[in-house]
């Protein structure tokens, strides 16, 4: 069966890890949506590698494919696969002809953006140029990569382009689009990536009858449409989107990843943010600072009403839980089951001003004992109890069993339940 691997909280639930550790069984890996917002570290034998476009599949030298609904940096694609390949020399990564560019004025435009809302408003995206990337997909003025090959068609959207944002970049003190300078870069760009764009066409072709994994980017509770609305990414990051994202017309089960705390960045409502020592322990133990913007990532309790509401939305089969090793030294770890007593189905998390209303008691919160040391775990059997009865606890909770258990960043700190 097809598998997703879907990140269930507010990202950097350690997706690539995962993908990396399973990619072993199958043969393509699949991203579907986002950019190079996303940045996922993997570390293998003392290697490590941080990806942000290029699907962890590929340090396992699976071929990958970047679907239609990603939204492509190719400077930045450029620039990653070059070093991509010290490490792993002949990588197969195709580009959907489909997919959709960020350019320099998106970023402008990001920037722009942020510097107009004010104070807590922002809300505090990775400058990559992702939101104004699909403002233009939808307003139908993206470049695409089948583009790049006819100057007709390039000089044409990009004088639409320029005639339409120059006075917002001049308005800002940004410069105005230069056409030459855009097309001469694109040129150059087209030279570096047309051996790897492809036709969807071809992937549905030569992987008909192939094991497929679908890598998500972000995680579901940044969705569009199911996150806290505005404090979101701008595209689809839950498993319904695969379809449209990959143009691969297969069936899957989501397996969804969460850590056995949470982290947010940026900003946006976070009932179980601990603005404590507690917290600060969490970022640094679990070393949760940005991999693409550096920011010290805001830590909290697990949220097990958020995740349910997650787990529904991505119609999730089986979990796997991670960083369990990063609560080891806490005498008290706490699971947040309810909002002030409302559990998922009567909360609407689409909506931020409902959630930053919402805080949290005591009688919200189950309490579980500490489990310490977790390196002498073999399997699942040698786990402490008091790890046990914890995962009992979130998987009775959700009704999904949790398969995976990661208890390290290396590939091998990983046991199957
Ligand atoms: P992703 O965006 O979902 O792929 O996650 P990130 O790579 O951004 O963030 C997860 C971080 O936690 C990375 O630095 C991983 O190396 C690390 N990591 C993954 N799993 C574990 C784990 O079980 N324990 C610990 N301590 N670190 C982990
Ligand atoms: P991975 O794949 C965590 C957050 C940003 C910001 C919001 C909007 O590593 O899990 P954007 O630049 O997408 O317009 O920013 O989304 N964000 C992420 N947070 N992990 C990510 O990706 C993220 N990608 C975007 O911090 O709050
Ligand atoms: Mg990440």
């Amino acid at each position: 069966m097809n598998k997703a691997i879907i990140g269930l909280q507010w990202g950097d639930e350690g997706k690539g890890k995962i993908v990396d550790y399973l990619s072993e069984n199958y043969d393509l890996v699949v991203r579907y949506q986002g950019g190079n917002n996303a940045g996922h570290t993997v570390i293998v034998d003392d290697l490590t590698y941080k990806l942000n476009l290029i699907p962890s599949g590929a340090i396992r030298g699976k071929v990958c494919f970047l679907g239609q609904g990603v939204v492509l940096d190719p400077d930045h694609f450029v620039t990653e696969l070059k070093s991509f390949k010290e490490k792993i020399p002949n990588p197969t990564i195709y580009l959907s002809s489909n997919i959709s560019l960020i350019l320099d004025y998106h970023k402008k435009l990001d920037k722009i953006n942020e510097s107009i809302l004010e104070g807590n408003s922002k809300i505090g995206t990775t400058a990559k140029g992702i939101g104004p990337a699909y403002q233009d997909k939808v307003g139908r003025k993206s470049i695409k990569l089948s583009d790049l090959s006819s100057t007709d068609i390039l000089d044409s959207k990009l004088n639409n382009i320029k005639s339409f944002y120059d006075p917002i970049l001049v308005k800002y003190n940004e410069q105005p689009i230069d056409l030459d300078e855009y097309k001469k870069f694109l040129s150059e760009k087209y030279k570096d990536l047309q051996d790897l764009i492809i036709d969807n066409n071809f992937i549905n072709n030569t992987y008909e009858n192939k094991k497929i994994l679908f890598e998500g980017a972000q995680g579901a509770m940044l969705d569009l449409d199911y996150g806290s609305y505005p404090f979101v990414t701008s595209s689809n990051t839950i498993s319904s989107y695969i379809p449209i994202g990959s143009a691969i017309n297969k069936s899957y089960e989501t397996l969804g990843i969460f850590k056995a705390y949470a982290t947010r960045v940026g900003n946006g409502p976070f009932p179980s943010e601990l603005s404590n020592e507690i917290g600060d322990y969490m970022a640094e133990k679990g070393f949760e600072y940005g991999t693409v913007t550096k920011r010290k990532r805001r830590c909290g309790w697990l949220d097990l009403v958020a995740l349910k509401y997650s787990c529904v939305a991505n119609n999730t089969k089986e979990l796997c839980i991670t960083k369990v090793d990063v609560l080891n030294d806490l005498e008290e770890i706490r699971i947040c089951k309810s909002y002030n007593g409302k559990l998922y189905d009567q909360i609407n998390f689409a909506s931020s001003n409902i959630l930053e209303n919402i805080d949290l008691d005591d009688s919200d919160f189950k309490k579980f004992k500490k489990w310490g040391d977790l390196t002498p775990m073999k399997d699942y059997k040698s786990a402490p109890d008091a790890l046990r009865n914890f995962i009992d606890y979130i998987e009775n909770y959700l009704d999904i069993p949790i398969t995976i258990i990661s208890f390290g960043p290396d590939r091998n700190e990983t046991i199957l339940k």
